[in-house]
């Protein structure tokens, strides 16, 4: 049972404060865990408080509902968050609070079973499966000013035979941008994710993209693809209707064209957000039209909350879900969003934010609930925090 909450500010990797929360057993058991925070999220997550804030709201409410829960039983400690918040939203202690709160129990329960906590969280039945991670290689939108318009390139490797292999695929991919770069003269600095954010357009960011996942291919001996974040939402203009880049603008229908053409020239793996966190059915007739070949998810769209998923579902938008933790609040609410997509069919890809920590909570997630993607970066201390931690995973799971 938890004997005591104890919550501080720390530093994310944008040099920000985030919440970190210490959970301790009766038995001994310790957990600690800290929210990341985005920077284009989307208009239905749950609320970020300022952590000072956050912190102060949850010590008065929440920690004295959670003294003598059973850490073990993680939907009772969610849903003692939930009571002591008391909104919709989190808006009361913060998705901050609380997720970092709901991490670190998970990760105390696990230490009093002595087990790793992808085991504690996927328990006996759990599949076998590797998620293969999707690394941010070239980025702009928000993350990176004077760079692409289109959020992130990803990196997809989904012919690798280990996830081992898949992580290293991605972070030669992450090299072989520099270097094409380099080769055009086009100079470099990294964005809040560690993906290259040149000043270059779309189209000759697509053309970097082919030629350095074609190369590493090669080198590696199996299938690396490639897939987007275009955080549409972002480009997407509500007064002119249309998807701005830049100087040109995209009517809703014209960002399907170029979406389905995108998608066959260059065999996207992966499309997340490509419409506004609005249009169910405009991602429904994209779905329609390429989901056959590519992934279509919902990110802003669908902010890991099961309402927002079902209306996709009922709508047909999107064929896969982004899971973030932090957007929904807690780690029953996360795990409600990943088994409601399996139910239907939807791939789910288990998800950092832009500002993260050094907290690996999400890879043992991924593992746990068999997710078939993991998004978390390439490159970096906060990103390789993670893929370490799958490698490791990898090995101990066998
Ligand atoms: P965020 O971006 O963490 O800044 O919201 C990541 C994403 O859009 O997937
Ligand atoms: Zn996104």
């Amino acid at each position: 049972r938890v004997t005591s909450v104890s919550l501080r500010r720390v530093l994310d990797s944008r040099g920000n404060p985030t919440v970190e929360a210490d959970v301790l057993t009766e038995s001994g058991g310790f957990g600690r865990a800290a929210a990341p925070s985005g920077a284009s999220t989307g208009e239905y997550e749950a609320v970020e408080l300022p952590p000072a804030e956050a912190i102060a709201a949850a010590r008065e409410h929440a920690v004295p509902r959670l003294e003598g829960v059973y850490a073990g039983d993680q939907r009772a400690v969610d849903a003692a968050l939930h009571a002591a918040d008391g909104t919709e939203d989190f808006s009361a202690i913060g998705a901050n609070a609380a997720v970092a709160i709901s991490m670190a129990a998970a990760k105390a329960a696990a230490d009093v079973l002595g087990a790793p906590l992808y085991q504690h969280l996927g328990g006996a039945f759990r599949g076998g499966n590797f998620p293969v991670p999707l690394g941010n290689v070239i980025g702009g939108g928000e993350h990176a000013a004077d760079a692409t318009h289109i959020q992130e390139f990803l990196a997809a490797p989904t012919g690798a035979p280990s996830v081992s292999e898949a992580v290293f695929a991605n972070s030669a991919v992450h090299d072989a941008v520099a270097e094409i770069l380099a080769d055009r003269g086009v100079p470099a600095a990294k964005g809040d994710e560690g993906a290259w954010a040149p000043s270059i357009d779309d189209a000759e960011a697509f053309e970097v993209m082919a030629a350095a996942t074609e190369r590493v291919a090669d080198e590696v001996g199996f299938t690396v693809r490639f897939g987007l974040d275009m955080a549409g939402a972002e480009l997407y203009d509500a007064d002119a209707d249309a998807y701005v880049y830049g100087d040109r603008t995209r009517s809703p229908a014209e960002q399907i064209e170029y979406v389905a053409e995108l998608v066959a020239e260059y065999d996207l793996a992966y499309v997340e957000d490509p419409l506004d966190e609005e249009d169910y059915d405009r991602f429904a007739e994209l779905t329609d039209r390429v989901g056959d070949r590519t992934l279509i998810c919902g990110d802003d769209l669908f902010v890991t909350n099961v309402d927002r998923l079902r209306t996709g579902i009922e709508t047909g938008a999107g064929n896969s879900i982004l899971i973030k933790p932090n957007q929904i609040g807690t780690l029953s609410d996360a795990v409600d969003a990943v088994e409601l997509a399996v139910r239907n069919g939807y791939d789910p890809v288990i998800s950092h934010r832009s500002g993260e920590t050094e907290d690996t909570t999400i890879a043992h997630l991924a593992v746990a609930t068999d997710a078939p993607y993991i998004k978390t970066g390439t490159v970096g201390g906060e990103r390789t925090a993670k893929l370490n931690e799958l490698i490791r995973i990898a090995e101990d799971a066998v």
